[in-house]
């Protein structure tokens, strides 16, 4: 193979072609630009044909590679595989499962022709109505960072690139493109950098994708302190950066920045937006406002990773991923992504059990988010396709009044489907109250069990509201609860809902209505296989929450989420500082509805053995999980962390490590050994990470409110760490 010298390509480059490497070709498709030759992805590189360098591809996204399914005057389909979305990948607290959905994306990435894939997207959800947390892991920047770091590598192994994304601090979509989020350094380095940073030093990856948002006055993209400071120099980032689609307003600021690459590119919309960015750097060179050196050094990152590519390598793509292959991993993930939130003897139900299912959200299943995190895939499968698949004995006639339902109603001038600007389908939320109380009864008469399935989308460009048939039910979804419920306890029949949702909803004022309650977030393709095979007990479910679940929209510590004014926030002041997530509510005495590591199982699991010791500067601890119940399943175990009190004030606990089991059976325990770097327990003091000396506590859970194993450790003298 021809060997690339990235130095020599430099000294080759005019300055104009060194301009181009840095600019998109603009967005391929849109504004009059040519689609790309991979139609569909969300950006390309210029090529330098002089020189024999081909255009890289660059495509979104989280929950799968996102492309155009079809092509003009083609026969042929390009459909990717629908992944869980990442939230409930972060559920499956299963790094091998991160790194194979990595893989098994990385492979459509590279066998589709393009290079780097636009993911894994990582912001904390700060607030549970940030409409993109479905793209998000977590509230815990630990979790965040390890489930990063697995995809990174299961997606880099298949020769294409990761993209970490967004850095950082952008944790609502109101204003994204504006607004000025203001926060302590100390938030920063503990919360909304800490996920980058373990995937950046963990899994290397091949680029980084700066935020929109202005992070304490300055644009991420623009923000030196965080693309060269912090990310490149403290943290040895040798990839490059590309800004997210559009952002900022100077293309040369960003370039001094350490802003290397300016997505996609304005070229064809100078109407649009100002100028072009070529010709705005090609001044800015001429004027003396940028330095040749300057745009050698992200010409140099830029180059130095594309190198690498498939499409600098002219890999012969053959358009034919193994699909199959991947939706079992998409099912496997799916499996171990469900979270069971509640089950009073009702769950696994038998096999051959009647069942009744309600909700409209049995055949219109959102199989994940819109906007850039949205998917292709060849087909979804409904909770009810998936029931009738599985051979449960769903009653007909109910689903057919679904139907029928849903039919008649998408007709109706106020329900059709609309195009959304971005051209994806809206489908208008229907009525769930529509059965009489007479049919509802008619149907607990004649089967053993209520399935109810309430669902949620949400997406890019847009939060979610504390409103009802958002954060709350709605007054016709309740309706449909208690009616269900009634009819069904009054014949003595269980009710179970499946929660179809990206992210939290109120569920206390409704959850004593029914008997189980099931978390499938929005699992992709495979979704209603996933649900038929957890709720026959077909598998375990061994999900756990990586965000909490509040009692309600009152109780969350980022209240003045998303900024001031209300209206149109120019700024959003991060006031409750560390305090995010279970740091906040455990350290101030509020208690969840479901709090952060939480999720049941069919089988019970004992700990025991625990073991506590300090290695010069590792924290060793083992313990021992037993499943003590009836059937085979697998435990996430958290170990958190309680500091001292000391100079600086700390949460109740911190997650810093976690182990899922294998598949334990009746009887079967598992040894775990965890090692902790004693750096990872220090806080950020100022200026560097102070590790203080004292008492700390071992905390090994099941949940985070779900302790089992206690132990401690003392350091005597206190140690600072650089940053
Ligand atoms: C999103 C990114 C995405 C990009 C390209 C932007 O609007 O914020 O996450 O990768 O578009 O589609």
């Amino acid at each position: 193979m021809r060997m690339i010298n990235v130095d020599e390509i430099v000294s080759k480059l005019t300055l104009e072609e060194k301009v181009k490497i840095v600019v998109g070709v603009g967005m391929p498709g849109v504004f009059s630009n040519p689609q790309s030759r991979v139609a569909g992805v969300a950006g390309e590189t210029h090529s330098i044909p002089r020189l024999g360098l081909p255009s890289a591809i660059l495509a979104d996204g989280p929950a799968g590679l996102r492309i155009n399914p079809t092509r003009e005057n083609d026969e042929k389909t390009y459909h990717a595989t629908a992944f869980p979305i990442a939230v409930m990948l972060a559920s499956t607290w299963n790094l091998e499962i991160l790194e194979e959905v990595g893989k098994a994306m990385g492979e459509e990435v590279r066998e589709y022709g393009v290079d780097i894939l636009l993911a894994p997207a990582m912001n904390i959800h700060r607030n549970p109505l940030c409409g993109r947390n479905f793209e998000y892991y977590s509230e815990d920047p630990v979790l965040s960072g390890e489930m990063a770091s697995a995809f990174v590598k299961g997606v880099q192994s298949q020769g294409v690139g990761a993209c970490l994304k967004h850095f950082a601090a952008n944790n609502q979509e109101t204003n994204r493109m504006s607004v000025d989020t203001i926060v302590s350094e100390r938030a920063l380095r503990e919360i909304y950098l800490r996920g980058f940073e373990i995937a950046v030093k963990k899994s290397k990856p091949w680029s980084v994708m700066s935020a929109y948002n202005k992070l304490n006055g300055k644009y991420c993209s623009q923000n030196e302190w965080l693309l060269t400071k912090v990310l490149r120099k403290q943290w040895g980032f040798e990839g490059f950066v590309m800004t997210d689609w559009f952002a900022g307003d100077n293309p040369v600021e960003q370039l001094k920045a350490g802003n290397d690459l300016i997505m996609p590119g304005k070229v064809n919309q100078v109407n649009m937006f100002r100028k072009d960015e070529i010709s705005e750097i090609m001044e800015a060179l001429k004027e003396g406002k940028l330095s040749e050196e300057t745009l050698n050094e992200c010409v140099r990152n830029i180059l130095n990773v594309l190198v690498n590519s498939p499409s600098f390598k002219a890999y012969k793509y053959s358009n034919e991923p193994d699909l199959d292959a991947h939706a079992k991993i998409a099912h496997k993930a799916g499996i171990e992504g469900a979270v069971l939130l509640k089950n009073e003897n009702t769950l696994p139900i038998q096999k051959d059990a009647k069942i009744a299912i309600f909700g409209t959200g049995q055949i219109e299943t959102i199989k994940g988010g819109t906007g850039s995190g949205d998917t292709h895939p060849r087909y979804a499968i409904s909770v009810l396709e998936g029931a009738k698949e599985k051979g449960l004995k769903v009653d007909e006639e109910l689903a057919n009044m679904y139907e029928e339902y849903i039919k008649k109603m998408r007709e109706t001038e106020q329900y059709k489907p609309v195009q959304h600007p971005w051209g994806f389908l809206v489908y208008p939320k229907l009525l769930e109250d529509f059965l009489t109380e007479d049919e509802v009864k008619k149907f607990a008469e004649r089967n053993d069990l209520a399935i109810v399935v309430i669902s949620r989308i949400s997406g890019e460009g847009e939060d979610r509201k504390p409103i009802k048939g958002d954060f709350y039910l709605s007054d016709d979804e309740v309706k449909l609860l208690q009616v269900v419920s009634k009819q069904f306890h009054e014949v003595g029949k269980k009710v179970v809902v499946l929660l179809n949702i990206g992210g939290p909803i109120e569920m206390v004022s409704w959850r004593d209505l029914v008997d189980g309650i099931l978390l499938i977030w929005q699992a992709g393709q495979e979704t209603g296989r996933i649900v038929a095979d957890l709720l026959t007990g077909e598998a375990n479910p061994s999900g756990k929450l990586p965000t909490t679940f509040p009692k309600d929209y009152s109780d969350v510590p980022s209240w003045n989420f998303p900024g001031e004014p209300k209206e149109d926030p120019e700024r959003v002041i991060y006031e409750e500082d560390i305090f995010v997530g279970y740091r906040y509510y455990d350290t101030f005495g509020v208690e969840p509805a479901y709090e952060f590591g939480y999720g049941l199982s069919y089988t019970k699991f004992d700990y025991g053995d625990l073991k506590v010791s300090v290695d010069s500067d590792v924290l060793k601890v083992s313990y021992v999980i037993k499943n003590v119940g009836d059937m085979a399943g697998k435990e996430v175990s958290q170990v958190y962390i309680r500091a001292p009190k000391g100079k600086i004030d700390k949460p109740f606990q911190e997650l810093k490590a976690f182990h899922k089991t294998q598949l334990l059976n009746r009887d079967e325990f598992e040894e775990i050994c965890i090692e902790i770097p004693l750096r990872d327990l220090a806080s950020f003091d100022g200026e560097e990470w102070l590790l203080e000396k004292g008492e700390y506590e071992v905390r090994v859970g099941s949940s985070s409110r779900d302790i089992r194993l206690k132990g401690t450790f003392v350091l005597k003298e206190e140690v600072r760490f650089a940053p």
